[in-house]
């Protein structure tokens, strides 16, 4: 059973600046929510009530948020605003927060093994809040927990895009089990086109096993100079059973301006001028 959720949050969102000049990407709204608290709901709505947020400089915003104002809830207690409230106390009080700090950054595999303290020895999850995801229906992370259930081994979950940005992604070769699943074969980190196995691209929602933790402490500098998940991930390929799921959903790259624009839009056209807050499913 999964009970742990990693969020990665100690990069510093250059590609928003000014924006996230003294304010965490993650804190980022997509109309009136942070990006970090739809990752955080998804976590609940699979089951995960254990959150692990990787930190770093000028992140502190992020642990406010997770908590109480009481001077706030005090302010506007007995008026129409304290509905507006409700879903963040909900988030609180049925999760814990754990914290670490990222020190240095030296890439998304370094800063998973910083998240080593906070998982121990159990598979557990891991959410890049800056790919937001909207369904329906079951979340991404839920549909991978039920996925988890039956396989019990480390997944990615994976979409196709276009084979000329390859090169943004992870990028996965596998052979396809069932529709939509595949046995990872390989695994690279941003090829460019002409090196991409597939256009099958890994988006910022994985499962992984504890092993995880072993093999990324053995790997060596990958792409940019850095600790790459993926050739962890792959590596764990090599020696055993890892998934690539083609999640049902849609997903936003809020991590680049015009993703997050898009995002906005969905949300406030299709929930929010609907009187829903997304997601609209009950947590
Ligand atoms: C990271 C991973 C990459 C993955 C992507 C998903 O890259 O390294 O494998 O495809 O997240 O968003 P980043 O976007 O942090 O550069």
């Amino acid at each position: 059973m999964i009970r742990k959720c990693l969020f990665p949050a100690a990069g510093y969102g250059t590609r928003f600046l000014p924006a996230t000049k003294a304010m965490p990407k993650e804190m980022l709204p997509i109309v009136n929510k942070p990006l970090i608290q739809y990752g955080v709901e998804e976590a609940i709505e699979a089951g995960l009530h254990q959150i692990g947020i990787i930190s770093g400089r000028g992140k502190r915003a992020i642990e406010d948020h997770f908590d109480i104002s009481y001077e706030l809830e005090h302010q506007i207690s007995g008026t129409a605003k304290e509905a507006l409230l409700n879903q963040i106390r909900n988030v609180i009080d049925k999760c814990t927060f754990s914290y670490t700090r990222q020190v240095e950054m030296h890439g998304l595999g370094h800063a998973i093994l910083t998240g080593e303290t906070l998982v121990g020895s159990e598979p557990f999850a891991v959410l890049l809040a800056d790919d937001f995801c909207a369904n329906d229906d079951d979340g991404v992370l839920k549909q991978m927990v039920d996925l988890f259930a039956i396989h019990q081994c480390s997944i990615v979950a994976i979409e196709e895009v276009p084979m000329d940005q390859t090169q943004n992604y992870g990028v996965i070769a596998g052979d396809e089990i069932e529709p939509g699943l595949y046995q990872v074969t390989e695994m690279v980190e941003k090829p460019a086109p002409e090196n991409a196995p597939s256009n099958l691209a890994i988006i910022g929602r994985y499962i992984l096993t504890p092993d995880i933790f072993d093999i990324l402490r053995q790997t060596k500098p990958g792409r940019a100079g850095e600790i790459q998940i993926t050739d962890a991930i792959a590596a764990q390929a090599k020696s055993g059973k890892v998934l690539a799921y083609k999640f049902k959903g849609r997903r936003f790259d809020c991590g680049a301006i015009e993703g997050f624009v898009e995002a906005t839009n969905f949300v406030y056209e299709n929930y929010y001028t609907h009187g829903n807050n997304y997601p609209n499913r009950k947590l």
